[in-house]
């Protein structure tokens, strides 16, 4: 009777395949450019749900500014949207910085309790590069000291120790880096086997 009573969720075992993608790296390091490259071959499986920093920042996180305490609230808000749609069979793929490991960890381990495969993807690279291609024009102002606590000049970000897959985005294309996001999806039984497109000859 006690087991009865926990949440229906927890009851669903195989939450329909749904899963979690769950993107971290510094701004211009490639998390948005990858899941939207990501999203039709998911797409082909299941509903898909793309959570976007920039986006999540101007509706469900309105008003969230950039120092830790915001960034964990916006970071637990982004990860409980995407368990509640994983656990429904969406293939949810989140892209936001994510600076701290251990608020990482938390919506890791939150997603693994209800059963929700959860797939870390770190966006790797060199400062000097995203400085040097900057389409934003913020590491620019940042260097120069016009935007405090800027992710990676003036803020910390924590690299994962051990991300799932490492797409390097100053040394590879974006479709190497998906075939070995593509190929892990695979491995981990996400993604059906010999979804050839998405592989880099
Ligand atoms: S997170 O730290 O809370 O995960 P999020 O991904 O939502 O960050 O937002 C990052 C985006 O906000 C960047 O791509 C950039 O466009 C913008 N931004 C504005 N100010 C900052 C800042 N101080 N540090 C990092 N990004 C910032």
């Amino acid at each position: 009777a006690v087991a009865a009573m926990k949440s229906p969720a927890s009851a669903l075992r195989h939450h329909r395949g749904g899963f979690i993608v769950w993107f971290t790296g510094l701004s211009g390091a490639g998390k948005t450019t990858l899941s939207r490259a990501l999203e039709p071959i998911l797409r082909a499986e299941r509903p898909v749900e793309i959570l976007d920093g920039d986006e999540v920042r101007t509706y469900l996180s309105k008003g969230l500014g950039f120092s830790r305490e915001d960034r964990d609230t916006n970071i637990r808000r982004i990860g409980y949207v995407a368990r509640l749609l994983a656990r429904n069979g969406a293939a949810v793929v989140t892209a936001a910085i994510s600076p701290y490991a251990a608020t990482r960890d938390e919506v890791r381990a939150l997603a693994e309790q209800d059963g929700v495969p959860f797939v870390e993807v770190f966006a790797s690279a060199a400062i000097e590069a995203l400085a040097a291609r900057d389409p934003k024009g913020l590491y620019r102002k940042a260097l120069a000291g016009e935007i405090a606590n800027f992710t990676g000049v003036s803020d910390p970000y924590e690299a994962p120790a051990s991300p799932d897959v490492v797409a390097k985005s100053d040394a590879e294309t974006v479709d190497r880096s998906l075939a070995r996001i593509v190929s892990h999806l695979q491995a981990r039984g996400l993604l059906a086997a010999g979804r050839a497109e998405a592989r880099a000859s």
